[in-house]
């Protein structure tokens, strides 16, 4: 089930100083302390008010039903630290105020059946009501802070419509759904004559099946796919291998990754036509545009000229290279001109199309380049591969792009 809420982003919340040595592997146990929510609540989210009443809801289920594993098990929705918590279940987006019963936290039990201390459609529900009451406070934060934008005399309003822009949230699959996605089709196709009836049942034809049993045998480590004993039993220990058992490990881990990533919420953007067409794919990039001195990375180009309504060739450069298995790094974006000087301004970074709000190093840019000051941030930014390095496309949007005239 993909549910599209239609929400305005207050661009306000998705500025975050999301640089280079901040950054952390997303996916790593240890939860990044960065805020990163898009949506009218982002900013109520990260007040103290929110984690006061996460405390006094949700939070007492977890630290009564969860805490046997989720004071460490990622997310550590029943972490000692209530703030980390807190934060856990806001940044991975296990809970979804604008339509509660797909809450992670609550389809997690009712759905899949996941650690219910009762009936399953009974703890959800607690789970659902307690995700209520903190919701309804965080809501009371959003209204005040809209009456008090209101309030404002409004001045500086309408020349750059910063607020108008309508984004459309997918949320990310469930578990069950990302599976059937991922590994499922090969465990169907190669694990065949035996996983169908032997625990774990990950080949059964029927896929809820295959993977309840792949989770409660614990043969997935979605926070480190190469640990999976699925990817092991391939790689280490050549159980069952259909060709190379290197190749096939590393087939099973990429499709444990894209499980992972089916699961997170993605935007998409209204991308109007202040934006560049898709790049080519990362590794066509590198190869065919390598930087001078650095054969790991390449350079993104985008002509502008037809953005800008101009004759004369006006370039975006962006250096990118493949950060580790989780991620691309990319830097020094500037814009290459002969002769104009151009404002630029809220440069949205999206993969295949898709605007990750954890992507958001360079919509705080608001700067003018000119033919000899070419940069438009010296950040760097980190982003999240999504189909990998042979399928991701980058593009960019501009709030402002346009030319300074002299
Ligand atoms: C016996 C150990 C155990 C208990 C108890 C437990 N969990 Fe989990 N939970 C796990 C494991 C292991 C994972 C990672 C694999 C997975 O996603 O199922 C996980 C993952 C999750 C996830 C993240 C993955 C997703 O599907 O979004 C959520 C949410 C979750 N648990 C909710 C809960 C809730 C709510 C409770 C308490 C009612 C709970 N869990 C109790 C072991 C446990
Ligand atoms: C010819 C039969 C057969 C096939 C085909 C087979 N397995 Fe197994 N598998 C077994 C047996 C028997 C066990 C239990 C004994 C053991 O652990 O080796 C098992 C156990 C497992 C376990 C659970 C124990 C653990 O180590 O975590 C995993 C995971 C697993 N297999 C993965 C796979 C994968 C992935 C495939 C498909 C690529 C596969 N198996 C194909 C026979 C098979």
């Amino acid at each position: 089930m993909r549910q599209i809420i239609k929400i305005k982003i207050v661009l306000a919340a998705l500025i975050v100083l999301f640089t280079y040595t901040q950054c952390t592997n997303p996916y790593s146990a240890q939860p990044s302390k960065l805020k990163f929510s898009s949506g009218e609540d982002a900013g109520a989210l990260s007040t103290s008010t929110s984690v006061a009443a996460f405390e006094n809801s949700v939070y007492k289920v977890t630290r009564s039903r969860c805490i046997g594993c989720h004071s460490s098990q990622n997310p550590v929705h029943a972490s000692d630290d209530v703030q980390e918590a807190h934060d856990i279940v806001v940044d991975q987006f296990k809970v979804n105020f604008s339509n509660i019963p797909s809450s992670r936290l609550v389809a997690k039990m009712r759905d899949e059946a996941h650690n219910c201390w009762s009936d399953c459609a009974e703890n959800a529900q607690e789970m659902e009501e307690a995700i209520e009451q903190w919701a309804e406070i965080v809501n009371n934060i959003v209204e005040e802070e809209e009456e008090e934008e209101n309030t404002d005399d409004g001045s500086g309003d309408g020349s750059t419509g910063s607020d108008g822009t309508d984004e459309t949230i997918i949320s990310g699959l469930s578990s069950q759904e990302a599976f059937e996605q991922s590994v499922y089709p090969i465990t169907k196709q190669r694990c065949t004559t035996c996983h169908i009836t032997r625990f774990p049942r990950h080949a059964n034809a029927n896929p809820v099946v295959a993977h309840n049993d792949i989770v409660s045998a614990q043969s997935v480590d979605l926070d480190d796919p190469m640990n999976s004993r699925l990817v092991q039993r391939l790689g280490n220990e050549s159980h069952q291998c259909w060709s190379n058992c290197a190749d096939n490990a590393n087939e099973m881990k990429e499709a444990i990754e894209r499980w992972k990533s089916l699961m997170v919420d993605r935007v998409i953007a209204n991308v109007g036509e202040n934006s560049t067409a898709l790049s080519g794919t990362v590794s066509t990039v590198i190869s065919t545009n390598p930087v001078p001195g650095n054969a790991e990375a390449g350079y993104m180009e985008f002509e502008l000229s037809n953005v800008l309504g101009v004759n004369e060739s006006v370039t975006l450069r962006v250096k990118i290279s493949e950060f580790d298995e989780f991620s691309y790094q990319v830097w020094d974006p500037e814009i290459i001109s002969s002769n104009y000087s151009i404002r630029v301004k809220n440069m949205k970074t999206y993969i295949n199309g898709y605007y990750n709000p954890q992507h958001s190093v360079y919509t705080i840019v608001d700067t003018t380049t000119t033919p000899s000051m070419r940069s438009i941030s010296s950040y760097y930014l980190l982003a999240l591969k999504d189909q990998g390095i042979n399928t991701d496309q980058f593009s960019f949007s501009f709030e402002i792009l346009s030319i300074v005239e002299q």
